[in-house]
C-alpha cells in the first residue's frame, strides 16, 4: 500500500530535545518564571548518534529535525564555528544511515538578541532571516532532501501573542495579526530564496491543522462556528501564503467540537471539553480522535492538488496501550487517505524521543523512546516497536 518511496519518519525539534541552548529566547523566559526550564533537554546534542542510530533500528527511513539559530548566531552577525561543525557532523550522521532529511528552519524559538529587539514584530526581521538562511543554505543545502520554513506560525503567534501563554507573552490582537503576517512574509521570502538556489527543491509549512465538528451537528448556529473557526485556525496562515507551497505539511493533533458561544476574544467560538463529554482524551486533555487525520487529507486534497506530509502527530500518551493503539489508528487514518486518491507522501511521528514540552516542561511523554533524564538513558516503548513494524510491512 504505503510502497519503498513513502517515508516513515519521526520528528524533533531542536530546543526541545538538544539541550544548553542558552542563546534562545525561550532560555531567558524560562529564568523569568516559574515553570520547569529545559536545561539539558534529553541531551541529543552529544547523543545524537545514538539516537538516529535506534530510528535507523525502527526502519524509519525520514527524520525531521530543526536547526536551534540562536546556537549558530549566538549574538548578531557572529557565527559560531563550533555549532556550524556540530550540525554538519548531525545530516553527515542521517546520510550516513541513508535517512532523508527534512529540516524545519524555524521551531519556536528565536535568538535571545532577536527577541530583545522584538523578535516576529521587527519588521526587520526578514533581513535577519535572510543572513541566517544564507548560512544555511551555504553549509547544509547539500544535505537536505525537504525544507520545512516557519513551524506552526498560528500557534506561536496566539500562544505568545494573543493568549498571552509563550513569551514574550502579549495579548493583543493587532499584535498578533502583526506577527503572524511577519511570519508569512518570511514564509514567502524563504520559498522563493531557496528555489533561487535550488530550483527542483521541495519547500513547505508546517501547519496546525484542527479537525472541527459542530457540538450539535444540526444546529446552525454551531455550524456557523465551525466555519468562523476553519477559517481563523486553518485558513489565515494558507491566505497569507498562497502559491507559496510544494506540498502541505499537516501537523495534527487537534479534533475540536465547536458551538457558538462567547468568550473573551469575542470571536464566538467554544471548543467543547472532551472529558466533560467523556470522550478518550490523552495526558494533556486533548481529544484522542485519530479520523479526524483522514477528513483533514480528503478536505486538503479536494482544495489544493498538492502533495501532502504528515509532518507531526502524536499523543501525550497516558499509557503504552493508548499510544500503540494511536498509532495503528493514526496510520490507518492515513491509509484510507491514500486509497481515497491523496496524495500522501510521507508521515512523522511527534516524537522520536521524550522531550520539553514548552509550558508544560517535561511530564507529558510524546516519545517512541523514553529517557530517564537523571541517567539520560534510552528505551524504546511498546509503540516504537509496533511503529517499526508498520513502517518496515509499508502497510
Ligand atoms: C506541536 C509542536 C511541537 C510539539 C507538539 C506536541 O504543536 O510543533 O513542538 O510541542 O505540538
Amino acid at each position: 500500500m504505503f510502497g519503498n518511496r513513502f517515508f516513515w519518519g519521526s520528528a524533533t525539534s531542536a530546543y526541545q530535545v538538544e539541550g544548553g541552548n542558552i542563546w534562545s529566547d525561550w532560555y531567558e523566559w524560562e529564568k523569568m518564571v516559574d515553570l520547569e526550564s529545559c536545561g539539558r533537554a534529553v541531551d541529543h546534542y552529544n547523543l545524537f548518534r545514538q539516537d538516529f542510530a535506534l530510528a535507523y533500528k525502527l526502519n524509519q527511513n525520514a527524520h525531521r529535525l530543526s536547526l536551534e539559530w540562536a546556537r549558530l548566531e549566538p549574538s548578531p552577525g557572529f557565527f559560531n564555528q563550533e555549532a556550524i561543525d556540530h550540525y554538519h557532523q548531525v545530516f553527515s550522521e542521517l546520510r550516513r544511515l541513508k535517512i532523508k532529511i527534512f529540516l524545519t528552519l524555524n521551531h519556536f524559538t528565536l535568538p535571545a538578541w532577536l527577541a530583545r529587539q522584538g523578535g516576529w514584530e521587527n519588521y526587520k526581521i526578514l533581513d535577519f532571516f535572510g543572513r541566517y538562511l544564507q548560512l544555511v543554505i551555504k553549509e547544509y543545502g547539500q544535505y537536505i532532501d525537504c525544507w520545512l520554513t516557519i513551524n506552526e506560525p498560528m500557534i506561536l503567534a496566539t500562544e505568545a501573542y494573543l493568549f498571552g501563554h509563550w513569551p514574550p507573552q502579549v495579548k493583543s490582537s493587532p499584535r498578533f495579526m502583526k506577527v503572524l503576517q511577519n511570519m508569512a512574509k518570511v514564509h514567502n521570502f524563504i520559498y522563493d530564496y531557496i528555489h533561487k538556489h535550488y530550483p527542483i527543491a521541495q519547500v513547505g509549512l508546517p501547519h496546525n491543522y484542527f479537525s472541527f465538528v459542530p457540538l450539535r451537528s444540526n444546529s446552525f448556529l454551531d455550524q456557523k462556528a465551525v466555519k468562523r473557526a476553519d477559517d481563523f485556525w486553518n485558513r489565515l496562515v494558507l491566505n497569507l501564503t498562497q502559491d507559496k507551497h510544494d506540498f502541505l505539511a499537516v501537523n495534527y493533533y487537534f479534533h475540536q467540537r465547536v458551538s457558538f458561544g462567547f468568550n473573551w476574544r469575542r470571536d464566538w467560538i467554544k471548543f467543547a471539553d472532551p472529558k466533560k463529554l467523556h470522550k478518550e482524551v490523552s495526558a494533556l486533555g486533548w481529544e484522542v480522535y485519530p479520523e479526524g487525520l483522514e477528513q483533514i487529507l480528503l478536505n486538503l486534497n479536494q482544495e489544493y492538488k498538492l502533495p501532502i506530509y504528515v509532518t507531526e502527530n502524536g499523543l501525550a500518551a497516558q499509557n503504552d496501550e493508548q499510544q500503540k493503539r494511536f498509532i495503528i489508528n493514526s496510520t490507518q487514518a492515513v491509509k484510507r487517505a491514500r486509497l481515497a486518491g491523496v496524495q500522501v507522501l510521507g508521515y512523522f511521528y511527534w516524537s522520536l524521543l521524550d522531550n520539553f514540552e514548552w509550558d508544560k516542561g517535561f511530564k507529558p511523554k510524546f516519545g517512541l523512546v523514553e529517557v530517564n533524564r537523571n541517567t539520560m538513558e534510552r528505551y524504546l516503548r511498546p509503540a516504537a516497536k509496533e511503529y517499526a513494524a508498520i513502517c518496515q510491512e509499508r502497510i
